[in-house]
C-alpha cells in the first residue's frame, strides 16, 4: 500500500499498487506499508490476515500477501466495504491454488451488507433450493467460525509518518536527482523546469504510472539513460470545470479520473454526462485497481496503445489535449489524426501533455463504450470501442456519428466511412444493415494480422455496433422518439457473487475432542503465509559470495549451433563466468524411456527456449545483461515440426505408442444403429504456479558436499540428478524443501534439470548459486500440459446405448520425452471415464515436436482423455437429439463393474454422486428454466451440463507408491515429523500433523513439520498422483504407532500421567524416542501386452453441474452456478479437501475455457506473462459455487478411509465447457442448425462466439486456409 500526504487538501491517500512496476525513486515522500508491517505472529496479526487464513484462503500462500494488502488497502479507505468493492479490490490479484472462493468468503466477513442468510460460508442457506433452515441443518459443521474473529478497529491502524507530512508541507521543494549505474532519474518541481528538461532531453520519457515504460524496461530490456518524473509538477494534477466540460490534469491517475467524473455526475443534467458515464464504464474495465491507481490519463493517451480502452472513447467524445513545449501551449483535438501509428501520436518528443478536456455531452447525444476481452476483467481488450451519435431534437435522424475502435490495427481507428453512411439517415435496421457492410470493408484486417483472431475481431466490430444501435434504439423509445416495437434490450451478464455452500460430514460423536482427524483445520502455515513470514526458496537470505545464474536459451526451434561467443558477456560489470556443457563434471544428459535430454544444448537445438548456457554474475541484473550479450549463431535445419498434424504426417513419435482394447470394436461398429466420427482439439496449459522455478545450490566447501534448497515436488529426483551431473554420490547432496509456491506437476522433471544446471555453476565456481526464473523465462523454458487431438468413431443404438468407440489420441509432447509416454498411457487407462461401453479401443501416441518439452500437470493426461470422452457422449446426444445427461445416465457403470483393463470396482458411489448432484443442483427444474430463457432470448443463451468423473488414484508404476517418515519425540514432549511429501499448498503437512496427533493422542500444537529433506527421509516418491496423503500418511502413522507402542509400559504404569511425563520417563528408561515409518503400497501394475492390470488403488468419484450465461454477440460468458458432489471417502480435513476441490475445478475452468498458449510460426511462445496468458481471476468464480462431500462413503484402501483428491476435480472444470457448448447449441438452433458441431478447447469467447453462427460473424469472409501464414499456430 502506498500512502501519500497531499498538502493542498491536507489529506492522506492510500492506494494499492503493483510492487514490480513501482520505481523506488517515484516513492520519494510516500509511506509504504507491506504485509509484514500490518501484523505479525510474534505480536498481533491483523484481522485481514486472520480472516483470509482462517477462512482457508491460503494454500501455497504465495499470493496471500498480495491478497491481504489489496484487502487491507480497501479497508483503510472503506472499513465497511460492499461485495462489489471487495471484488474490485481483489480483481488484480491472481491465485492459482484456491479458486478464490475462500478468499472472497474471508473478506466478505468485513462486508457491511449480508446478502444472504448464511453470508459467511455457512452450510445451510436460503439459496439452496429455497428451503429455510431447520434445526438439524443448523447443526451442520462449518468451515470457520466468524464469531471468533478479531474485530476490525480502524483506530488501531498504523499512522502516516509525521516527518513525511512536514517534508511535503515544506514550501521550497527541490529538484530531485538520483543516479544509478546506467540511469539518471530527475524529478522537477515546476512545469517550466519540466518543459526545459524535456526540450533538452526529448528522448527521455516522462514516467508517471510507469505501466507502459516499466514493462518495456523490465521485459524488453529497453534502457532509458534519463528518466523524468513529473509527479511533483502540480499543473499536471489540476482539475477545472468550464461551461462546456472539465479540464483534467494529465497526471491524474485513472482511479482519480474515475472518482472525479463520478462525483460530478449527480450535479449535472443526465444529458450532459453521456461521455462521463461512458468513460466510467470503460475505466471500470481497464486493467486492475492497482493499475488504475497509478496509470495516468496523460500516460494513457500518449502511450497510444492500439487496443487502448480510453482513447476510442476520448476520441469519439471529441476530447482535446493541452500541450506545452518550449514553443508554447497548443490545444490538439484527440481524433483519428492524433494517433499516428503503433504507440505513436502526432505529438513532438519535447511536448508535455498538461491536461485533457472532457466535454459535456449535448442534448440528443449518446455515447457508449463497449469492449470484449479474453477475460472478463483485468485484460486488454480484443476489440474496444467508443461510439457517439447525435440526433436532432425529437428525431431519429442521425446528425453526427463518431465510431472509434481499438484492437483493429496498429492504432485507435475511426470508421469514418461507416459514420458518413449513417449520418443523415434514420437510426433503423436498414441504415445499420448498410453500415455493417461498409464497416466490414473499412476495418478490414489481413488474415495474418498480429494478435490473430481475425475473423472474430472483424465480427466483433459489427456486433459491438449492433449493441450500440440497440441501446440507443431503446433510449429513443424511452424518449418517445420512436413508437414501434423494438427488439429485446441487451442486459449485461450477471456479476453478483453469492455466498456459497460447503457441505461435509461431522466427525462421529464419540471421537475424542483432541483428535483432529475429520475436522476442518486451517493450513498449518496459513498465518505465516498471511503475515509474509513464510519463507520460500528465494526468501533465503543471500550468502557471502553468492552468484546469480541466468540461462541463455535458444532462439531457434530446429537448428545446428554454429557458434557461441561469450566474450562480450564476460566483459560486462559483475559477470563472473559463463557455464556451458563443457563444464559438466558428470553426466551431461538426463535419460527417460531410453531418450536423452541434454542439460545444455551442444551441437543442435530442438526448440526455442532450450538452455544453451548460463551466465553467472554478482546480481540478477548483471547476469541478465550478461545473458543478453551472449551471441549464438545457428544454421537452421529443415522442416521443424510444431503441430500435432505435422507430427502425424511425419510419423514423429516417442515410442512406445500404446493400444488398449476390450471387445470387438470393428464388429460392434457394424451392428450399431448409427455411427458418428468426431474429433476435438484441446490446447495445452501453463502451470502458472505463483512461485516460478527457484533453487539455490550451496557447496559446503569440503568433501564435494552440496546443499540444495529447491522448490520441487520430488526432492529425491533433484538429489539424484545433481549427484549424477556432478559425478558425486547421492550422500553428498542434501536437498531441502521448505515449501513450494505451487507445483501442479511442473516442479518434478523440469526442476531436476534446472537444479542440475545450477549445481554445475556452484561446482565450477565453488560458490553458492541461485537461479530463480522470471515469469517470462519460466513460461518460455518449461513446458506445460500436453495439447491433445482426440479422434473418435462411435457406434450407438437409437435408444442411446453406446456400443463401441474407437479412439485415437495424439499428445503434443514437445522435443523431449519427459513423462509423455506415461501420460499417453494414463490417457488410455481413463478412456472409459464413467461409462460401461462394451467395445472400446484406444490408440495413444506421444508426438515429438520442436516445442519445449511438455511435462506432468495436475491430472496427468486424464483431463485431456476425458474431454474427448465427454465430447463423444455429447455428440451422440446431439446426433440423437436427446439431452446429454440422459445419454450419460444410460451408459454409466452400474452394479459390480470391470474396466477395459479388467479392474473390478463398484460404481455405487459414482451413481450416488450423480443422483445427489442432480438433486442439489435442482437440475431438472433448471434445465426447464434454461430452455424457457433460451426461447425468449435471442442474443444471450444459457446452457447447463452435468459431468461425472471416475479417477484412478495412485501411481501405476508400483515402486512409486512407497513412502517413508521419521518421527522424533523430544524430551519436552514436542514432536518433529518428517515425511517424504512436499508441501505445495495441498495441505499435506497439515494432514500429517493431524495423523500424528491422532496416533500419539496429543494436540496438533505439539507436532511440528519443518521441511522435507533427503537427509531425513531418503528415497522418496514425488508428491503427485493425488497420492501424497495416502502414502505419507501411512508412513507417519506407522512411525507414530511404533513410538506409541514403545511408550505403552510407561503409560500403563502411570495412566494418569501427562504426555510430557511419559516422554521424560521413557528417556530416563533409555527408550528410543525416534522411529522411522514405512508404507509399502500396493503392487500396482499394468500389462500392456495382456491389456490388464491393477494400476490404481481405488477410484475417486465426482459429479459437477455448471450453468452459464453466454453473450452470443461477443462470446463473453458467466458461470452462474456450479454444484460439485465429490466422493472422497471420509475426509481427513474437509477444509483442505474442499480447498483442493475448488482450486482444481478453477484450474480446470481455466484449462477448458480461458487459457490459451500462443506459439508463433517459428515455434516461439508469444504468451509469456499474465498479460498475454489469462488464468482465472476472481471474476471467473462461479457466481454460486457449492461443494458437497458425499456422505457415508468408506474407502478401505486408504488411510482413515479417506480418498485422494488433489487432481480429480480439475476435469470437472469441463462442465463449464459443456455448459457453454449447450448454450452455443441453443444459439445454433435459432440459426436453424442442429446436430453435433465442433468446439475446441479452450472454449474462449472467440470460439464460442464463432460457433454460435451469429449473423454478424457470417458476414465476415473466412480466409482460405493455406493462403496465408497465421499469426499463431494451433499446436
Ligand atoms: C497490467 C496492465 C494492464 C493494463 N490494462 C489495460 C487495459 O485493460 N486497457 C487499457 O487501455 N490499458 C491498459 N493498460 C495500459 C495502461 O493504461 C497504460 O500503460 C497507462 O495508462 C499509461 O500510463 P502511465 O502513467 O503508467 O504511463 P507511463 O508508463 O508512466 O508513461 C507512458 C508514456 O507516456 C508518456 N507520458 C506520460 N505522461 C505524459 C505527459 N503528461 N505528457 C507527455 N507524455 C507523457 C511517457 O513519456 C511514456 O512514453 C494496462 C497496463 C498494465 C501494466
Ligand atoms: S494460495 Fe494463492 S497462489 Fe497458492
Amino acid at each position: 500500500m502506498v500512502s501519500r500526504y497531499q498538502p493542498a487538501s491536507k489529506t492522506i491517500v492510500h492506494y494499492s499498487a503493483n510492487a514490480c512496476l513501482l520505481p523506488v525513486c517515484q516513492l520519494h515522500g510516500a509511506a509504504i506499508t507491506t504485509v509484514e508491517g500490518i501484523g505479525s505472529s510474534k505480536t498481533r496479526i491483523h484481522p485481514v490476515q486472520e480472516r483470509i487464513a482462517k477462512a482457508h484462503g491460503s494454500q501455497c500462500g504465495f499470493c496471500t500477501p498480495g491478497m491481504v494488502m489489496s484487502m487491507y488497502t480497501l479497508l483503510r479507505n472503506k472499513p465497511q466495504p460492499t461485495m462489489e468493492d471487495i471484488m474490485l479490490a481483489l480483481g488484480g490479484n491472481l491465485c492459482r491454488c484456491t479458486g478464490y472462493r475462500p478468499i472472497v468468503d474471508g473478506c466478505r466477513t468485513f462486508c457491511a451488507e449480508a446478502n444472504c442468510c448464511q453470508a459467511n460460508g455457512g452450510a445451510n442457506c436460503c439459496l439452496n433450493g429455497g428451503e429455510n433452515a431447520n434445526e438439524s441443518e443448523q447443526e451442520k459443521p462449518q468451515l470457520f467460525d466468524q464469531e471468533k474473529f478479531l474485530p476490525l478497529d480502524p483506530t488501531q491502524e498504523l499512522i502516516f509518518p509525521p516527518e513525511l507530512i512536514l517534508m511535503a508541507d515544506a514550501s521550497n521543494p527541490q529538484t530531485l536527482t538520483f543516479h544509478g549505474e546506467r540511469m539518471t532519474w530527475v524529478s522537477p518541481t515546476t512545469l517550466e523546469e519540466l518543459v526545459q528538461l524535456k526540450a533538452k532531453h526529448p528522448k527521455a520519457p516522462l514516467v508517471m504510472g510507469n505501466t507502459n515504460i516499466g514493462p518495456d524496461m523490465k521485459f524488453k530490456g529497453v534502457l532509458h539513460p534519463l528518466i523524468i518524473s513529473p509527479i511533483r509538477v502540480k499543473e499536471l494534477f489540476e482539475v477545472s470545470e468550464g461551461p462546456d466540460g472539465v479540464w483534467v490534469g494529465a497526471g491524474c491517475s485513472l482511479a482519480e479520473l474515475h472518482s472525479l467524473l463520478e462525483k460530478r455526475i449527480p450535479g449535472l443534467p443526465e444529458e450532459k454526462t453521456e461521455l462521463f458515464r461512458a468513460l466510467i464504464q470503460q475505466l471500470g474495465n481497464l486493467g486492475s485497481q492497482q493499475i488504475r491507481n497509478v496509470a495516468s490519463l496523460g500516460g494513457n493517451v500518449v502511450s497510444a496503445y492500439p487496443n487502448s480502452d480510453l482513447n476510442p472513447v476520448l476520441a469519439a467524445g471529441s476530447c482535446v489535449v493541452r500541450v506545452v513545449s518550449g514553443e508554447g501551449k497548443r490545444e490538439i483535438p484527440l481524433n483519428q489524426e492524433f494517433f499516428a501509428g503503433f504507440g505513436k501520436t502526432i505529438l513532438k518528443p519535447e511536448d508535455v501533455v498538461v491536461s485533457v478536456f472532457i466535454p459535456f455531452s449535448r442534448k440528443g447525444e449518446f455515447i457508449r463504450a463497449l469492449r470484449q476481452a479474453p477475460r472478463k476483467e483485468v485484460s486488454f481488450a480484443t476489440v474496444t470501442t467508443g461510439m457517439r451519435v447525435r440526433f436532432s431534437e425529437g428525431s431519429r435522424v442521425v446528425e453526427e456519428v463518431s465510431l472509434y475502435f481499438g484492437g483493429m490495427g496498429p492504432t485507435t481507428v475511426c470508421a469514418t466511412k461507416t459514420g458518413k453512411a449513417i449520418e443523415g439517415r434514420p437510426w433503423d435496421e436498414e441504415t445499420l444493415n448498410q453500415a455493417y457492410d461498409i464497416l466490414l470493408e473499412e476495418l478490414s484486417l489481413p488474415p495474418s494480422a498480429p494478435g490473430g483472431k481475425v475473423e472474430f475481431r472483424r465480427g466483433l466490430t459489427l456486433s459491438l455496433l449492433f449493441k450500440f444501435y440497440l441501446d440507443v434504439l431503446h433510449k429513443l423509445k424511452e424518449m418517445n422518439v420512436i413508437k414501434e416495437e423494438i427488439p429485446e434490450k441487451l442486459q449485461p451478464l450477471p456479476r453478483d457473487i453469492q455466498p456459497s455452500l460447503q457441505e461435509f460430514q461431522s466427525v462421529p460423536k464419540d471421537q475424542e475432542a483432541h483428535d483432529p482427524v475429520g475436522r476442518p483445520m486451517m493450513h498449518r502455515s496459513a498465518i505465516s503465509q498471511a503475515t509474509g513470514e513464510a519463507v520460500y526458496c528465494d526468501d533465503i537470505p543471500k550468502t557471502d559470495g553468492e552468484l546469480f545464474l541466468v540461462l541463455v536459451t535458444s532462439s531457434r526451434a530446429h537448428a545446428k549451433i554454429t557458434g557461441l561467443d561469450v566474450s562480450e558477456a564476460l566483459k560486462l560489470p559483475g559477470v563472473f563466468d559463463v557455464i556451458t556443457a563443457q563444464d559438466v563434471p558428470g553426466k551431461k544428459t538426463r535419460e527417460m524411456f531410453g531418450y536423452e535430454q541434454e542439460l545444455f544444448a551442444e551441437g543442435q537445438v530442438y526448440c526455442v527456449g532450450q538452455t544453451v548456457c548460463g551466465v553467472l554474475a554478482d546480481t540478477k541484473a548483471h547476469a541478465k545483461r550478461g545473458a543478453a550479450a551472449v551471441k549464438i549463431t545457428y544454421e537452421d535445419l529443415p522442416d521443424p515440426i510444431f503441430t500435432i498434424e505435422d507430427a502425424i504426417e511425419k510419423s514423429s513419435y516417442f515410442e512406445p505408442r500404446r493400444v488398449l482394447f476390450k471387445g470387438d470394436v470393428t464388429e460392434a461398429l457394424k451392428s450399431a444403429d448409427q455411427v458418428y466420427e468426431g474429433k476435438i482439439h484441446m490446447g495445452g496449459q501453463e502451470h502458472f504456479y505463483m512461485e516460478t522455478q527457484s533453487m539455490l545450490v550451496v557447496p559446503v566447501g569440503e568433501e564435494t558436499e552440496f546443499k540444495v534448497y529447491v522448490s520441487t515436488q520430488w526432492p529425491t529426483l533433484v538429489q539424484e540428478a545433481v549427484a549424477e551431473t556432478l559425478d558425486v554420490q547421492s550422500n553428498r547432496v542434501m536437498c531441502h524443501v521448505k515449501r513450494l509456491g505451487g507445483g501442479f506437476g511442473g516442479k518434478v522433471i523440469v526442476t531436476s534439470i534446472l537444479a542440475s544446471i545450477t549445481s554445475v555453476a556452484a561446482w565450477k565456481t565453488n560458490r553458492p548459486v541461485r537461479c530463480v526464473l522470471e515469469r517470462g523465462e519460466d513460461m518460455l523454458i518449461t513446458g506445460g500440459r500436453h495439447p491433445v487431438l482426440g479422434k473418435y468413431k462411435v457406434g450407438f443404438m437409437n435408444d442411446g446405448k453406446i456400443v463401441a468407440v474407437d479412439y485415437h489420441y495424439y499428445a503434443n509432447s514437445g522435443c523431449f520425452v519427459d513423462e509423455s509416454v506415461l501420460i499417453s498411457e494414463k490417457i488410455l487407462l481413463h478412456m472409459d471415464n464413467a461409462y460401461n461401453i462394451p467395445n472400446l479401443r484406444g490408440h495413444s501416441a506421444a508426438c515429438r515436436t520442436n516445442l519445449p518439452s511438455n511435462t506432468s500437470f495436475r491430472g496427468f493426461g486424464v483431463p485431456q482423455s476425458l474431454l474427448v470422452v465427454e465430447n463423444m457422449v455429447n455428440d451422440v446426444a446431439m446426433a440423437l437429439g436427446r439431452p446429454a445427461d440422459q445419454i450419460r445416465e444410460i451408459n454409466m457403470y452400474k452394479g459390480p463393474s470391470v474396466t477395459h483393463y479388467k479392474f473390478e470396482f463398484s460404481p455405487e458411489n459414482l451413481r450416488r454422486c450423480w443422483e445427489l448432484c442432480k438433486l442439489k443442483s435442482d437440475y431438472s427444474a433448471r434445465r426447464h428454466a434454461i430452455d424457457q430463457f433460451n426461447q425468449q432470448s435471442r442474443w444471450k443463451k444459457r446452457g447447463i451440463s452435468l459431468i461425472p468423473i471416475k479417477y484412478g488414484i495412485a501411481f501405476a508404476e508400483s515402486f512409486l507408491n512407497q513412502a517413508g517418515a521419521l518421527v522424533h519425540i523430544y524430551k519436552d514432549g514436542s514432536v518433529l515429523v518428517t515425511h517424504g511429501g512436499t508441501e505445495m499448498g495441498q495441505g499435506v503437512h497439515t494432514k500429517m500433523q493431524q495423523v500424528a496427533s491422532r496416533e500419539l493422542h496429543i494436540p496438533t500444537s505439539k507436532v511440528f513439520i519443518s521441511e522435507t529433506c533427503t537427509g531425513t527421509v531418503p528415497n522418496t516418491c514425488p508428491s503427485a498422483a493425488s497420492f501424497g496423503t495416502d502414502a505419507n500418511g501411512m508412513a507417519v502413522k506407522d512411525a507414530c504407532e511404533i513410538l506409541y507402542r514403545r511408550l505403552e509400559p510407561i503409560r500403563l504404569k502411570n495412566p494418569k500421567g501427562s504426555w510430557e511425563s511419559w516422554v521424560k520417563e521413557a528417556h530416563l528408561q533409555k527408550i528410543s524416542l525416534s522411529a522411522t515409518g514405512f508404507f509399502r503400497g500396493k503392487d500396482h501394475y499394468i500389462d500392456w501386452e495382456k491389456m490388464e492390470g491393477q494400476p490404481y488403488s481405488y477410484y475417486t468419484f465426482g459429479v459437477c453441474c455448471s450453468e452459464v450465461e453466454l453473450d452470443c454477440l461477443t462470446g463473453d460468458y458467466r458461470t452462474l452456478r456450479t454444484d460439485i458432489v465429490m466422493d472422497i471417502g471420509r475426509s481427513i480435513n474437509p477444509s483442505v479437501d474442499i480447498g483442493q476441490i475448488e482450486g482444481a475445478f478453477t484450474q480446470g475452468l481455466g484449462l477448458y475455457t480461458l487459457e490459451e498458449l500462443k506459439f508463433g510460426p517459428t515455434g516461439i511462445l508469444y504468451s509469456r506473462g499474465p498479460s498475454q496468458y489469462k488464468i482465472p481471476a476472481v471474476c471467473d468464480v462461479p457466481l454460486r459455487f457449492n461443494v458437497y462431500l458425499l456422505p457415508d462413503s468408506d474407502n478401505p484402501n486408504a488411510i482413515y478411509s479417506s480418498k485422494g483428491i488433489g487432481e480429480p476435480t480439475l476435469f470437472l472444470g469441463s462442465s463449464v465447457f459443456f455448459a457453454i457448448k449447450d448454450a452455443v447449441a441453443a444459439a445454433r438452433s435459432d440459426a436453424g442448425l442442429s446436430g453435433p458441431f465442433s468446439l475446441d478447447s479452450p472454449a474462449t469467447p472467440e470460439r464460442a462466439c464463432l460457433a454460435c453462427a451469429m449473423p454478424f460473424n457470417k458476414k465476415v469472409p473466412a480466409s482460405e486456409p493455406g493462403s496465408f501464414k497465421p499469426w499463431a499456430l494451433n499446436i
